[in-house]
């Protein structure tokens, strides 16, 4: 898979999505992703990319020139499945969005800053709009290295048998069960029985009540959707 990131701050995201799980994907070929300033296509001497917005309100909005420069010639490139504004408006991801879009080939993400951006991009160029929960930030550059993330770790060949993506919380509806490691008696504390006894099937049993348990206490909302 490709990811376009476009960005007024590409810093930002730079070190976020060079560590770990990404690192790796990235490093074993499976995934790219490319950093695009936003700035080298801004307007005039001073690479304008954003102005006072009609109507007379606070806050600056991106001009809608620069970025279409942008993505038109990230389209030149390559052919993008889907053209992703990172909004608190959008709809709000979740783990069946991140498996979606985990399965296509190119995909480029756009960062707001300030206002946002021109509504005429978000009407004619932009496929897409995601929001990583019901807050505002300063600006997308921490949504799309979520999305990112929440993608890249997805995709097949990424995670190995032991970091499977399978057993993680959302997958099934379901958070994930507790988890232990050694040592088995600390300071009084026990890790459960049950994860001793070597009996696989009641060790699935009890990790499947646990997760049912923890989803009832924690969010109910998710066993109620379909
Ligand atoms: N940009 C600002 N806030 C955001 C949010 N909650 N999700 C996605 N992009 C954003």
């Amino acid at each position: 898979m490709h990811i376009s990131i476009i960005s007024l701050l590409p810093e930002l995201l730079r070190s976020p999505l060079e560590h770990s799980i990404l690192k790796r994907a990235r490093d074993k070929n499976i995934l790219s992703i490319e950093l695009i300033d936003l700035r080298t296509f801004g307007i005039g001497a001073y690479k304008q990319v954003d102005d006072y917005q009609y109507g007379g309100a606070a806050g600056m909005v991106l001009m809608i020139e620069p970025l279409v420069n942008c993505i038109e010639s990230l389209k030149s490139v390559r052919s993008f499945d889907e053209i992703i504004y990172l909004s608190p408006d959008g709809e709000l991801l979740n783990q069946s969005i991140a498996n979606q879009l985990s399965l296509k080939d190119n995909l480029l993400l756009i960062c707001g800053h300030y206002k946002g951006i021109d509504q005429r991009v978000r009407d004619h160029w932009i496929s897409r709009e995601i929001s990583i929960g019901d807050y505002v930030l300063s600006g997308g550059e921490l949504a799309a290295c979520v999305l990112t993330d929440a993608i890249g770790r997805l995709i097949p060949g990424v995670l190995n048998d032991e970091t499977s993506a399978l057993t993680d919380s959302f997958q099934d509806q379901l958070l994930a069960p507790p988890v232990y490691t050694r040592p088995a008696e600390y300071g009084g504390f026990q890790v459960p029985e049950i994860l001793l006894s070597g009996h696989q099937a009641q060790i699935e049993n009890w990790r499947m009540e646990q997760s049912l348990q923890r989803t009832l206490e924690r969010r109910p909302d998710l066993l109620k959707e379909e």
